[in-house]
């Protein structure tokens, strides 16, 4: 969590002090309606996608982000994230129009389910809009109606592949590029952390992971192939464990 604040915070350093001058369409969770750009006035779009594998089973996985409300993993302590399904909280049963809420680098986040799906064996898959929001550090506001995860086994089940892809609506399209996808790598770093900070590698050289199913068989995650535009200060290098892609399109 701290990384994620500190990230931030180093975007923040190179921000001058802002007056802002931005309305927020809205901050109760509805989604401002689309004009010409498919985004609100005064917003693009854009898109991000973060590819990651941790070399930990999914079933490890899920216990990190299995639960909709829980985001330590994410940068937020238990306790700081709140939610308008008081049901789904005590039998973790997440369900489309379940809402979270919390607080995070000035920003105040809603962020309600549209898809979520956790089957035993994967993938899981969890996508959310984001109401509008903005990150004064950086100037920025944005919005999202497509903020996914997908996280599937791999490596006859030794290791876990991750894809956070965003699409949004910014005020800045390639400062909110360049914040969603460091704070995603973080994210999905931070999983691998939890569960012992091993780096993923190859199938080859984990317990079970009989080597005949390679990551870039899932979609150029060996981090060789293409990549975007890089809008990040440094960029994941296939250098054991992370494998990072993202794209900006105007
Ligand atoms: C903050 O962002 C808005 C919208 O992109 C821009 O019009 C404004 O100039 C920015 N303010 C500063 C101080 O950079
Ligand atoms: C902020 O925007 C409103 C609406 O466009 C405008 O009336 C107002 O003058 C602006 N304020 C500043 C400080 O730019
Ligand atoms: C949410 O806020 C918007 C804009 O203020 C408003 O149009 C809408 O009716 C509100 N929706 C709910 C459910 O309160
Ligand atoms: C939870 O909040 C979201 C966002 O405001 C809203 O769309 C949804 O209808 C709410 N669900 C319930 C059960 O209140
Ligand atoms: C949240 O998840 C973490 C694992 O990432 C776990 O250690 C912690 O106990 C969980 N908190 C709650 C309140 O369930
Ligand atoms: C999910 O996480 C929330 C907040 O961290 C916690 O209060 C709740 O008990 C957890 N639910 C389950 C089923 O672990
Ligand atoms: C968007 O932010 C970048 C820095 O991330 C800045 O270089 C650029 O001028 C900004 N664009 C606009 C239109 O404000
Ligand atoms: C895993 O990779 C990260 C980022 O490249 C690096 O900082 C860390 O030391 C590595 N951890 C191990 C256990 O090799
Ligand atoms: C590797 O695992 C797969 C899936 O369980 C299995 O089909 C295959 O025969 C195994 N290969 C070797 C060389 O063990
Ligand atoms: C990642 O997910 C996005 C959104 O579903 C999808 O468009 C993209 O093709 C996926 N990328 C990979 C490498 O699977
Ligand atoms: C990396 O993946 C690309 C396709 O996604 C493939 O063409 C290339 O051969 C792979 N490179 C290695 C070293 O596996």
């Amino acid at each position: 969590m701290k990384s994620t604040l500190s990230i931030i915070a180093v975007l923040a350093s190179a921000a001058s002090s802002l007056a802002q001058n931005i309305t927020i369409p809205a901050t109760n969770g509805s989604l401002p309606k689309a004009g010409a750009n498919g985004c609100a006035p005064g917003y693009y779009p854009g898109t991000d996608t973060v590819i990651f594998t941790v070399p930990y089973t999914y079933q490890q996985v899920l216990l990190i982000i299995g639960n909709y409300t829980n985001l330590t993993w994410s940068g937020s302590p238990d306790n700081s994230v709140t939610t308008n399904n008081s049901q789904a909280l005590v039998a973790n049963n997440w369900t489309p129009g379940s809402a979270r809420f919390y607080d995070i680098a000035g920003a105040h986040v809603i962020e309600t389910i549209t898809t979520y799906s956790k089957p035993a064996n994967g993938p899981y898959v969890e996508i959310h809009t984001v109401a509008p929001l903005s990150i004064p550090s950086v100037n920025v506001s944005f919005y999202s109606d497509f903020d996914g995860q997908v996280w599937k086994p791999i490596c006859n089940g030794a290791a876990t592949w991750s894809n956070f892809t965003i699409n949004f609506c910014a005020t800045n399209a390639t400062t909110a590029a360049s914040v969603l996808h460091q704070l995603h790598t973080t994210d999905a770093m931070t999983v691998g952390t939890f569960l012992g900070g091993k780096n993923f590698t190859s199938c080859g050289v984990l317990a079970g992971g009989n080597g005949t199913v390679t990551p870039s068989a899932f979609g150029g995650a060996n981090g060789t192939a293409a990549s975007g535009p890089s809008a990040t200060a440094s960029p994941i290098a296939y250098t054991g464990d992370a494998v990072g892609r993202h794209g900006l399109i105007a």
